[in-house]
């Protein structure tokens, strides 16, 4: 074989951990059913960021920009996260993108150890970016992803069915080579077929005792090498590999354009745009004739938060992103915006009235900050924000 099969062991080595030859290369029947779900589900992830007009829109509260601004506050590779924030469109293309590539190649076996090195990296950079805090660690469905592919990568091009084998025996036959197919057959049926086997020893190895794990026959080396036409066999199939690979890229583009395209005329936009900022960038003048020290820490004119809507505002002890939604002229609920599942920041989604995260989903009451659903383990912090004599909001 010009190459070694992953799980091969070279002539002379050792046995380690009794996996037998080729075993890796062998799993791929037995990965199927993983390989299924985890090209779904990215190629589900890819689409649905295509087809939702927040994910790209910078003045949403769930974009990839407001996850990455999240995500620099709290995520071990800060430092390069901010220098991001200003890249947050075309980074969102990309992993979309991506996400779709690498699910399409996983689900059609297709380059399927470039797609599944490609999921583990992905998957892996979002552990460190919006999944790093998840508490306790195993509800951040990142870790397990990247874990996930690892048996993919190193079974690699053996998973069945796939485009691969087929393209595999194409090559072989268009070239009238043998086919570089591997299969799984008993050991014993290996001794009976390639004619060095007696009584217990190796002919094609000087006599040496019969071991699966230096067999010539199992290791790819015949006793008697043949020449054979390799080159041309491995030139057919990259050429088909690479146009099959382009074929694939073009429907890819494809899938995004029309879920771009349906998503925007069947849904819309879900989520509101940014809210208005208390204390920030607002037009209202700056209160002056409140006392702080007596109602609380200022935060902003109260009539900056729309009735039936929310507004943002920083904490000003802690520096967290702070929401205060506004469900009546008189109510005022406020809460630490951090989502304690794994510190992105939560928005208000009107239409449900729930304030909701954007990174894994968990959703919360407006009147109690309490776990609807999802990841997070506990609800949001409380705020006590009233309104003052002034028509001020205050923090007591
Ligand atoms: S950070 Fe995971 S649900 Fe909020």
């Amino acid at each position: 074989m010009a190459s070694k099969q992953l799980g091969e062991r070279a002539p002379g080595s050792r046995r380690m951990f009794g996996a037998p030859v080729r075993a890796l290369a062998l799993a791929g029947w037995a990965l199927l059913p993983l390989r299924l779900f985890l090209g779904a589900t990215f190629t589900y992830a890819g689409l649905q960021k295509f087809a939702n007009p927040d994910f790209l829109n910078q003045n949403s509260p769930t974009s990839i920009k407001a996850q990455l601004v999240a995500a620099s506050r709290t995520s071990p590779i800060h430092a390069v996260l901010v220098h991001l924030i200003a890249l947050a469109t075309p980074i969102g293309f990309l992993i979309a993108f991506a996400e779709l590539a690498i699910g399409v190649g996983t689900l059609l076996g297709l380059w399927p150890r470039v797609a599944a090195i490609g999921g583990a990296t992905l998957s892996f950079t979002l552990f460190l970016t919006i999944s790093f805090h998840a508490s306790p660690f195993y509800t951040g469905a990142d870790i397990v992803f990247t874990f996930a592919w690892m048996p993919l990568v190193l079974a690699g091009s053996s998973m069945r069915p796939s485009l691969e084998g087929v393209i595999a025996a194409r090559a072989a036959s268009t070239t009238s080579s043998a086919t570089s197919e591997l299969v799984a057959i008993p050991f014993a049926q290996v001794q009976r077929l390639c004619g060095h086997y007696a009584r217990g020893r190796c002919a094609a190895r000087n006599g040496e005792p019969c071991d699966a794990g230096r067999c010539p026959v199992l290791l790819g080396e015949p006793a008697d090498p043949v020449e054979r036409p390799r080159d041309a066999l491995e030139r057919r199939t990259f050429v088909l590999r690479t146009a099959s690979g382009a074929l694939v890229a073009v429907g890819v583009g494809v899938a995004a354009a029309v879920a771009a395209v349906v998503g925007r005329f069947a849904g819309g936009a879900t989520i509101p745009v940014a809210p208005p900022e208390l204390g920030g960038t607002s037009s209202a003048p700056a209160p002056t004739s409140a006392t702080p020290s007596a109602l609380g820490t200022l935060l902003g004119p109260a009539r900056v938060v729309p009735v039936g809507g929310a507004a943002a505002f920083t904490i000003p002890v802690t520096g967290d992103p702070g929401i205060v939604v506004r469900p009546s002229a008189a109510q005022f609920d406020a809460y630490d915006a951090v989502c304690p599942h794994a510190g992105c920041t939560v928005a208000y989604l009107a239409q449900n009235h729930v304030l909701a995260c954007p990174c894994h989903g968990s959703q919360f009451l407006v009147s109690t900050g309490e776990v609807i659903s999802g990841p997070a383990p506990h609800g949001l912090m409380k705020l006590n924000v009233a309104e003052g004599p002034d028509g001020n909001l205050y923090l007591k």
